[in-house]
């Protein structure tokens, strides 16, 4: 039986100080082992992104990776190191689990007498137990071997000189804010996070989830002075010179983890350590082994499997795990499913003590610029407006992001405005909603640090919250989507109908946003869509000019919407026609900011002299005349989708932006 692990190493940061003599540290620092210089062997592979994998699919693999760089160890009184990693056993679908992975001290970084599985790649069935080999380990182990008096297939273990563990421990962490130990799986294919502290005479083991900080309580806290036998610190001293150096109490203090970041940013620090230290040759190994097990794992590690870079830990705390999103969404089951939008499918998922979610499913060919979209959906943390739908978290996955919203009860705009089962929107509701989306606009160009542009206003990314506030959401996944590389919709962002005429050449900016909301209140109030082309009448196929015909006729209110019967201010529904048509004017200059449009509707403000007559006014030129491109987008019912900020200046290229015509 073909059986295997897929070991990732992943190493997002590895901090290791030794201190050893009065003067000099040695520490570094990787983020990633692209910088690293590792003396490598067996199944151990570094991957491109800098992450090392040490052992993949076959049966009885090991593979080591060592810092060539050789660590002293000397006799001083006060022997400390410290180290924090992160690492992840990522099974293989469909394949029984391998070992584990484990820290490795060794004086030697020789391993081919070393045997896999059981032996994790470090021992053998003979060097069990001998003193002289010097071997310090901490194993992550995810088998259990009943002749090491193993008592659990997920602990930790701290070996010296032997594969029987002197000390080991279920794998868990004790919470903070649970105050209680919660059990880490360590085949679950999430990261995890250790820390290997040894100081005078106490060894402590941690671990916890990328998302958890250092635990309070070690899990694993070792006096070795009470074993005669294997003592850590012999085993580390081997066979190395003595020395004879004080280390400094105050140098210890540097010792302290919990005081260094817990994720650095990206610096490869390579302190070279004095000739006094690089004279005991001890080298500071970190190894793994992937190895054949027992009928271990049922693996459907693949079906959660996501993709995580090392630029991505920044905005560790804002990943969801695709595990949860999948529990919560009850595996993206069709009764969960809210709608499909422009960029994605959305489903709606329940996540345990929250709030329901909204979770949208955006496919996307490439990696190029997905950087930055993620930097800008996790800017969204710094955008909080009433009228906004906040973006919760994302997940990335291969050829996938799935981006987390709140769910909004009311679903999208749209369909109140376009589907006959809606019940229909009153005018006050209306207008509420109106100058909600003109306040969150208005937000957006003035309010937050950078101008953000949204670029793609229209109903259908207008959600309703329980109180039937507009929310608007969607932002940048236009743009975003250019860099997905479909050439074929490659022309200009946004939606045909509210794409303002100098976007295919000047591009996107503050006042093509305000060209779109135009079009948006005329929708709004006239309850249907900018662009009909299957429309009979051939006057009434472009909204805008339909519009100002009427007012050309002084029958403006002939404009509104049907449904909306009796029930509704004259004065209003004129105002935000009048306005519609004065954001809409094809000469951008002409067109109010969001901040006039704000005052204009609120009546803080009368509305400028012009007329149905005024040059650019009521004149709509199709962005995208191929009929094709005419359709304009639609999106079905109840969801909220998922926002993006799209934090750009104002003049971003559009020949590089796709057209929604979904
Ligand atoms: C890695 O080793 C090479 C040669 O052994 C050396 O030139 C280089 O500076 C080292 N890199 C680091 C980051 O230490
Ligand atoms: C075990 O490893 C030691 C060296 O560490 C080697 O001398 C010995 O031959 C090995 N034993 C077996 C059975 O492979
Ligand atoms: C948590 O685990 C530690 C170490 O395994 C143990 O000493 C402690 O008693 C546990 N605490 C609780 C509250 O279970
Ligand atoms: C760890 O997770 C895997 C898959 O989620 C599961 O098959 C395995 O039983 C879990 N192990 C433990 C010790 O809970
Ligand atoms: C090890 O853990 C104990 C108990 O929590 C703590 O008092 C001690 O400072 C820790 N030592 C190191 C080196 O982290």
């Amino acid at each position: 039986m073909s059986s295997g692990l897929l070991l990732f190493w992943l190493i997002s940061s590895f901090h290791l100080i030794s201190v050893s003599t009065s003067s000099k540290d040695t520490s570094f620092v990787f983020n990633g082992f692209g910088q690293a210089n590792l003396s490598l062997d067996g199944s151990a592979t570094l991957l491109p992104n800098g992450l090392l994998q040490l052992a993949k699919d076959s049966q009885h693999q090991m593979g080591h990776a060592f810092i060539k760089k050789p660590i002293g160890f000397s006799s001083s009184t006060l022997l400390s190191f410290t180290t924090h990693f992160v690492c992840a056993l990522v099974p293989k679908p469909g394949f029984e689990g391998g070992h584990g992975i484990t820290f490795l001290i060794s004086p030697s970084v020789d391993f081919t007498q070393a045997q896999p599985t059981r032996y994790l790649g470090i021992f053998n069935a003979s060097t069990n137990g001998f003193t002289s080999s010097h071997l310090f380990a901490v194993e992550l182990d995810t088998v259990r071997n009943l002749d090491f008096h193993e008592t659990n297939n997920n602990h930790v273990g701290i070996d010296v000189n032997s594969p029987i563990s002197v000390e080991s421990a279920p794998a868990s962490y004790f919470s903070i804010t649970e105050q209680k130990n919660v059990s880490i799986n360590l085949s679950c294919g999430d990261p995890i996070q250790v820390w290997v502290d040894y100081e005078g005479t106490v060894l402590n083991v941690s671990v916890a989830p990328l998302e958890a900080g250092k635990p309070s309580r070690p899990l694993l806290s070792r006096p070795s002075i009470s074993q005669k036998c294997c003592q850590v610190e012999d085993c580390l001293l081997g066979s190395l010179q003595r020395q004879g150096h004080h280390t400094s109490r105050e140098l210890l203090q540097l010792l302290d983890i919990s005081k260094l970041p817990r994720m650095p940013q990206p610096r490869a620090e390579h302190k070279k350590p004095s000739a006094l230290i690089i004279a005991p040759l001890v080298a500071l190994a970190i190894i793994v082994v992937a190895v054949l097990a027992g009928g271990f794992y049922h693996m459907k590690k693949k079906k959660y499997a996501v993709v995580r870079e090392p630029w991505e830990k920044e905005f560790g705390t804002r990943r969801f795990s695709y595990k949860s999103l999948y529990i919560a969404t009850k595996g993206f089951r069709k009764d969960g499913f809210l709608g499909r939008g422009g960029f994605g499918v959305v489903y709606r998922g329940d996540l345990p003590q929250n709030k329901p979610i909204a979770v949208k499913r955006v496919s996307h060919d490439g990696e190029q610029g997905m950087k930055q979209f993620v930097a800008e959906v996790v800017s969204m943390r710094s955008l909080k407006h009433r009228n906004l739908v906040p973006l919760l978290r994302y997940c990335r996955r291969k050829g996938e992001l799935l981006l987390v919203s709140e769910y909004m009860p009311n679903g999208s705009l749209d369909q109140h405005l376009f589907d006959d089962r809606s019940p229909v929107l009153s005018w006050s509701q209306r207008l509420v909603i109106l100058k909600g989306i003109a306040s969150a606009l208005f937000y957006l160009h003035t309010g937050v640090e950078q101008v953000v542009l949204h670029r793609d206003i229209k109903a259908s990314n207008v959600m309703l919250d329980a109180e039937l506030n507009g929310r608007l959401g969607d932002f940048g996944m236009a743009r975003f989507h250019d860099h997905g590389g479909n050439a074929a919709t490659t022309a200009a962002v946004g939606t045909v109908g509210y794409m303002a005429p100098e976007l295919i050449t000047m591009g996107a900016s503050t006042v093509t946003d305000v060209y779109a909301f135009g079009v948006f209140m005329l929708e709004v109030a006239c309850g249907r869509k900018p662009v009909e082309p299957r429309m009979m009448q051939a006057e009434k196929r472009y909204l805008i000019k339909w519009v100002c015909e009427c007012w050309k006729k002084g029958s403006l209110l002939e404009a509104k919407d049907p449904r909306l019967g009796g029930e509704f201010l004259p004065e209003e529904v004129e105002l935000v026609m009048k306005l519609g048509l004065l954001c809409t004017n094809i000469v951008p200059e002409s067109r109010p900011t969001m901040e006039q449009v704000v005052l204009y509707l609120n009546e803080n403000l009368p509305l400028p002299d012009f007329s149905p007559y005024t040059l650019g006014i009521g004149s709509f030129t199709p962005v995208v005349v191929d009929a094709v491109s005419l359709t304009v987008s639609c999106t079905s019912r109840n969801w909220s989708a998922p926002s993006v900020s799209s934090s750009s200046g104002n003049n971003s290229k559009d020949d590089e932006q796709p057209l929604d015509i979904s």
